[in-house]
């Protein structure tokens, strides 16, 4: 059975697509077929796995809004099990257009629908907001990740979050489960990030990753380069913290 999740926080800068990329390269590594949906117009994801994003005739926007075959624009990364949805700037525009749509919230998941067979596990990096793209990611997932910056407002915005979550269980997706909340960019000299991380614990104790991914100027590093952490520095420490996330993930899922 596939497993698609959603990667998703309205909150920008929080490591999203740094999370996207490296959970989908520890997968991809551990032999599981991995498909990464870039749903950001920044398209970091695409680039970030090494795709040239002005090489591509195709992105998302035209899946979404041109009725594209999804299978067509998929593009292989230079590494085994592991394939991009590529984003480029066009699909900034998809906002507005799917507008348009008759099922707007839909178009992705009728679309992940006829290629999820081929793969283990689908992930979709969200761009920074809860607009029609994030709600379409929503709609298509079976589970939501919730990445959290170390830093004093990380909860916030979290409710607005789980909000939607349940609005849109309640419309289209009345099995879209929290899969889990992971913390990012931890400094584990500073009591900021231990504090940060037992305020979570607090609130979700259910929902959190034990998996804390320390702050690492390596992952900040690797995308500059095309690479995901598990080949730019495959034994580091954020590699390691990946593959261990990547370990909880695979246990949750089912
Ligand atoms: N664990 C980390 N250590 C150091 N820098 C990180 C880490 N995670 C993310 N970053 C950096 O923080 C910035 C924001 O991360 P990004 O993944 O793009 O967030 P989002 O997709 O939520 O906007 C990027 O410059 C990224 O390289
Ligand atoms: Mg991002």
């Amino acid at each position: 059975m596939t497993r698609v999740i959603a990667v998703a926080n309205q909150k920008g800068g929080v490591g999203k697509t740094t999370t996207s990329i490296s959970l989908a390269a520890c997968l991809a590594e551990s032999r599981k077929k991995t498909l990464l949906v870039d749903l950001d117009a920044q398209g970091n994801a695409t680039s970030g796995l090494g795709i040239d994003k002005s090489s591509l005739a195709c992105c998302m926007y035209d899946v979404l809004i041109n009725n594209t075959e999804l299978d067509s624009i998929i593009q292989p990364t230079a590494w085994k099990n592991l394939w991009v949805a590529p984003a480029t700037m066009n699909l900034a525009g998809a906002e507005i257009d799917l507008i348009e749509k008759k099922n707007p919230a839909n178009a992705l998941k009728k679309h992940l629908g006829k290629v999820k067979e081929n793969y283990d596990y689908i992930l979709i990096d969200c761009p920074p907001s809860l607009s029609f793209l994030t709600i379409n990611a929503l709609t298509a997932a079976d589970g939501v990740l919730v990445p959290l910056q170390c830093e004093f407002y990380a909860l916030e915005g979290m409710a607005q979050l789980l909000n939607t979550v349940d609005r849109i269980r309640q419309s289209s997706n009345p099995d879209l489960t929290i899969d889990g909340i992971v913390m990012t960019m931890a400094d584990s000299r500073t009591h900021l990030s231990n504090d940060v991380v037992e305020q979570v614990r607090t609130h979700f104790p259910d929902l959190l990753y034990k998996t804390v991914i320390p702050r690492s100027v390596r992952l900040g590093e690797a995308p500059s380069y095309g690479q995901p952490i598990t080949v730019y520095d495959p034994h580091g420490k954020a590699a390691e913290a990946y593959r261990a996330l990547a370990r909880e993930v695979k246990r949750r899922g089912r």
